[in-house]
């Protein structure tokens, strides 16, 4: 037969508490935000134009990065949904305005924890409404944002 080990109040809190920390780095880390690159750009003829080429990140499925277009009030992801597909939106969230972070799956607000798909169409709130989304063109190699045009 074998003999139980027994532990006493302090050795069971210590360990139990160090499963507890564990758990939480672990799923801290795991719904954490993708580190996005932040690029300025400038907005020509009512649209942004960005290069493929200068950002590899874009041309795999779920790469993006964050445009600071100058003259806005606020950024803008651009993010390559599904390998061809690229959808640009404000970073703005549309509840209290602090700025959204992109997993790979979705953006997320680190603020109040409002969550949108990669459409930029609300999946948790608080927020009530979508992210703006910008229309965008994908031509030789360039993707432009059409800033001046309205939401599709
Ligand atoms: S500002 Fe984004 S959830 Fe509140």
């Amino acid at each position: 037969m074998a003999k139980k080990k027994q532990i006493n109040r302090r050795e069971f809190l210590e360990k139990s508490g160090a499963g507890i920390l564990g758990s939480v780095l672990a799923i801290s880390i795991g719904a954490g935000c993708a580190i996005t690159k932040t690029y300025r750009s400038s907005v020509q003829n009512g649209r942004i134009v960005i290069e493929t080429r200068q950002h590899p990140e874009l041309l795999i499925a779920g790469g993006s990065i964050i445009i600071e277009p100058d003259g806005m009030l606020g950024p803008i992801i651009l993010i390559n949904t599904d390998g061809k597909t690229f959808n640009a939106v404000s970073a703005v969230c549309a509840h209290m305005g602090c700025t959204v972070g992109v997993t790979k799956n979705f953006f997320l607000c680190p603020c109040h924890g409002s969550t949108y798909d990669l459409e930029g169409k609300v999946v948790r709130g608080p927020a009530a409404k979508s992210l703006y989304k910008f229309k965008t063109e994908v031509e030789n190699g360039t993707i432009s944002i059409i800033i001046d045009s309205g939401k599709q």
